[in-house]
């Protein structure tokens, strides 16, 4: 339909090869009322008559309500084919002049801040829940001790929801990421025509507040030619979703045999075609998965955009379908990490085993010796490695059936009382080594109740911030639509 100057048609592989039809079923929606709102405000700047404008609208009302009446075969590009659909349905006396001042450039990068925005606002909400997942068993699971590792090793001892809590502080900072990407993207680019304006009036704010965008994209080369937007948003998915992966790889280890600190619900898990015994984790190395998956679309958008010169090429059509598949990996193993975590069931009793036959409570022993006993710490951290290698060489006894006699020999050159370090190593049970650990952050009970307070108050906001944009959204729609029965409606 647009060649004026190439005569004929395009070859078919390539109209094939060029064709991006496929993905803009995902913009279908924004492209039919964004060309309502242009419509509208080409009327408003006196370019289309009444009639016309309503022409042009039951046009685009029927594609709307009937979108497998737009033919696609044989056109480039969504854009085209509802073109083409509204001069067949409006004749070209009037559908010809929907195109006034618009260009596909500033259409497709419309388009997609339209169907992006709510995309934020679908991961926020699906990420909100998952927020309230992990409070909710944090709050379950604040009393129960665990060992927690480093380098996989025994640590110190923890509890299962300052782990939790942990995915929450990093996932709320992947929110608030979102949040602020979500402001830029909601930005119009309309009116930037092909890259430098019309000499035809519009009014580029009349349409932006028609689609419920926050503000314009003012310089016309920067509305078509920028992608760093959905550069950003990727790039924020893609860091969520590695935070997602650690998350899974957590609970994949830990509902091994031989962790056994948590099982998951049968719902969230896989077996084998051969072996009967099997219960496997698949969800969750799907999530593990993903992250590699849409840190590959950021890579591929980046290697697009690189170096391209100013004002649209061809090249960011390749954008979209990156784009769009993050935007579809990001909810999936949301909603599937969500589920697992509100299923999975905690097994109190092994953990709690595990903490009490762990090493992991060195260095609080260490520590004790320093405040009880006035030694320095390099030296208690010593006398406690001293220690612990006799319990192993005892065969892997606990630190607390040691006696007096086995530690008399690794503190013989100091002031110390052979008996007074067995009751401090006696005393250090799991509950005591976390209640003596008090500083902020620790996982100390009262800190579990305070983080858990705070950050339940953080999600709820978001909540209902989010809620307030997708609101803020509909109400622009539901106006636009009441304008366009109002136009079609009206009998000149
Ligand atoms: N299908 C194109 C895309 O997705 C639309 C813009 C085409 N513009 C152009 N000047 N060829 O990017």
């Amino acid at each position: 339909m647009y060649r004026s100057r190439p005569k004929g048609t395009l070859d078919d592989d390539t109209l094939q090869f060029l064709s991006s039809i496929e993905h803009d079923q995902s913009i279908l929606y924004c492209d039919l009322i964004g060309s309502e709102a242009h419509s509208i405000m080409l009327h408003s700047m006196g370019h289309l008559t009444p009639n016309e404008l309503k022409k042009i609208l039951a046009a685009l009302e029927s594609a709307r309500k009937n979108p497998e009446k737009i033919d696609t075969r044989g056109f480039e590009d969504i854009h085209e084919a509802i073109e083409a659909f509204v001069i067949k349905y409006a004749g070209v006396e009037a559908g010809g002049k929907m195109h006034t001042a618009r260009s596909r450039n500033d259409q497709v990068v419309l388009d997609l801040r339209m169907k992006i925005r709510d995309d934020i606002n679908d991961i926020c909400a699906a990420l909100a829940d998952l927020l309230e997942g992990l409070l909710e068993k944090a709050d379950e699971t604040k009393q129960v001790p665990m060992p927690m590792y480093t380098h996989l090793q025994q640590g110190q001892i923890g509890t299962f929801s300052h782990f939790l809590l942990s995915y929450v502080s990093t996932l709320i900072r992947d929110m608030e990421r979102l949040y602020l990407c979500y402001q830029r993207i909601n930005q119009s680019p309309l009116g930037a025509c092909a890259i430098g304006g019309s000499t035809i009036p519009i009014d580029r704010k009349e349409t932006a507040v028609a689609l419920g965008f926050d503000s314009i994209v003012r310089n016309s080369v920067d509305a078509t030619s920028s992608r760093d937007v959905f550069l950003e948003y990727v790039a924020v998915l893609s860091i969520m979703s590695s935070s997602l992966g650690r998350i899974a790889e957590d609970f994949i280890i830990w509902s091994t045999t031989e962790f056994g600190y948590i099982e998951l619900a049968d719902r969230y898990s896989s077996t084998s075609s051969a072996m009967p015994q099997k219960k496997n984790p698949d969800p969750l190395e799907l999530v593990r998965a993903k992250s590699a998956s849409i840190a590959g679309n950021l890579v591929t958008m980046l290697g697009i955009v690189k170096a391209l010169p100013s004002g649209y090429s061809r090249d960011m059509q390749d954008i979209k379908p990156e784009v769009l598949a993050a935007s579809t990996r990001t909810l999936a193993v949301l909603k599937t990490m969500n589920g697992v975590v509100r299923s999975t069931q905690v097994n109190k009793k092994r953990m709690h085993q595990a903490a009490k036959s762990s090493y992991a409570v060195a260095l609080d022993i260490a520590e004790q010796l320093v405040i009880k006993k006035k030694i320095p710490f390099r030296l208690a951290h010593r006398i406690v490695g001293n220690i612990v290698s006799v319990a192993v060489s005892k065969g892997d006894i606990p630190l607390a059936d040691l006696r007096a006699s086995d530690i008399a020999g690794e503190i013989k050159d100091l002031k110390l009382d052979p008996k007074d370090v067995e009751k401090i190593i006696k005393e250090m049970t799991p509950e005591k080594s976390l209640q003596l650990r008090r500083s902020v952050g620790s996982p100390h009970l009262s800190e579990q109740e305070e983080m858990i307070k705070m950050m339940s108050q953080v999600a709820q906001n978001y909540k209902v911030g989010i809620q307030k944009r997708i609101k803020m959204v509909q109400g622009s729609f539901d106006s636009l639509a009441k304008s366009v029965e109002k136009y079609m409606k009206s009998s000149r």
